[in-house]
């Protein structure tokens, strides 16, 4: 891989809740190139949100976030103080939320949000209106002139997204991460920025995280895909393989729920069972309670991530195979 513009080391995140304290990310690795498309995916309370606001410095007040290393571009984030990293996410950094309506100043028009993104790019506003026309074509926005006299309120959900992926292409930053970025929107607007960012994909240099619970979305869109469970990373490799041949039983899995999907079978085959209670996990590999592939080995270790370095899984019959 080319060299990687993001590097995640052990990424921990702990919550204090009630006294007792719960890792909620437990020893993330992520390496994210240039261009590059990572999907991170996983059931719902599987710690990719949290993971993503922890590599971003914005996850919860209770939360308490440790890693070996957190780097952009070779530049350690944990050494920055909480100013310098502001600036730098401003900048640098850029994450995009399930909410887009809630990232806009509510008493600001769209204009003033796409001048402060060029302001904070270039260090004055010249060429400012120019740009903030262009950043709406390139998101498909046909008459800008007309959205950038909008309030927020006026703006649809699936508008709202746009103009902020819009605001986060013009910072041209080094790293994106999106949080199911269309989750909240109905399926022709969901469709119409999925085809969008899939337009992007190539064209951007930024490192780009998407989190998304969609083994559909996540292979129609992603270059690489890390499935989450539990806190962990349990297998990481290129879509393609991972989608054609998942090796952990999780993955196993979420790609068959997604074919279910796809050809509408009537009975939508889950995967039984729930997360475990991460206060009191059980011993060994996290995923054993609901493992069709369980072996006696699985209740006592932990499995290490094995396979090769561009396809690593955490399970013990990866050994075998
Ligand atoms: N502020 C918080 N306080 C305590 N626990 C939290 C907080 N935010 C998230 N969690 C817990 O962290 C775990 C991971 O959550 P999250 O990252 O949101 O999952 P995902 O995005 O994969 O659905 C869940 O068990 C969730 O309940
Ligand atoms: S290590 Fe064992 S329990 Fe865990 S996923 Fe692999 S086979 Fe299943
Ligand atoms: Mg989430």
């Amino acid at each position: 891989m080319t060299e990687a513009v993001l590097e995640v080391r052990d990424l921990r995140t702990r919550f204090a809740i009630h006294g007792a304290s719960i890792e909620v990310v437990r020893g993330v690795d992520l390496a994210v190139a240039p261009g590059e498309v990572l999907g991170l995916i996983g059931e719902s309370g599987s710690g990719k949100t949290v993971t993503g606001l922890s590599i971003l410095r914005l996850a919860p007040e209770n939360a308490r976030v440790s890693a070996r290393s957190i780097a952009v571009q070779g530049q350690d984030l944990q050494a920055l103080s909480d100013a310098a990293f502001d600036e730098l996410r401003g900048r640098r950094l850029a994450m995009i939320f399930q909410n887009p309506v809630g990232a806009f100043n509510p008493a600001k028009r769209v204009d003033w949000h796409l001048r402060q993104v060029v302001i904070r790019r270039q260090g004055q506003d010249a060429g400012w209106a120019e740009a903030a026309r262009a950043a709406l074509i390139g998101v498909g926005i046909p008459h800008p002139d007309r959205v950038l006299r909008l309030y927020p309120h006026q703006l649809s959900g699936g508008m709202a997204q746009r103009i902020l992926i819009a605001m986060v292409l013009a910072l041209e930053p080094d790293l994106i991460v999106a949080d199911e970025p269309t989750t909240n929107l109905d399926n022709i607007v969901e469709r119409q920025i999925l085809a969008l960012f899939r337009r992007l994909q190539g064209r951007l240099s930024a490192a780009f995280i998407f989190i998304t619970h969609d083994m559909s979305i996540a292979a129609a869109l992603c270059d690489r895909i890390a499935v989450m469970y539990a806190g962990r990373i349990v297998e990481v490799g290129p879509t393609a393989e991972v989608f054609a041949r998942p090796r952990h039983p999780y993955t196993k899995g979420l790609v068959a729920t997604a074919l279910a999907l796809k050809h509408k079978a009537e009975r939508l085959k889950e995967i039984a069972g729930e997360l475990p209670n991460l206060a009191a996990p059980p011993p060994g590999c996290l995923f054993a309670p609901r493992c069709a592939e369980v072996m006696a080995r699985c209740r006592g270790e932990e499995p290490p991530a094995l396979g090769p370095a561009s396809h690593r899984v955490r399970c013990f019959r990866v050994e075998d195979a």
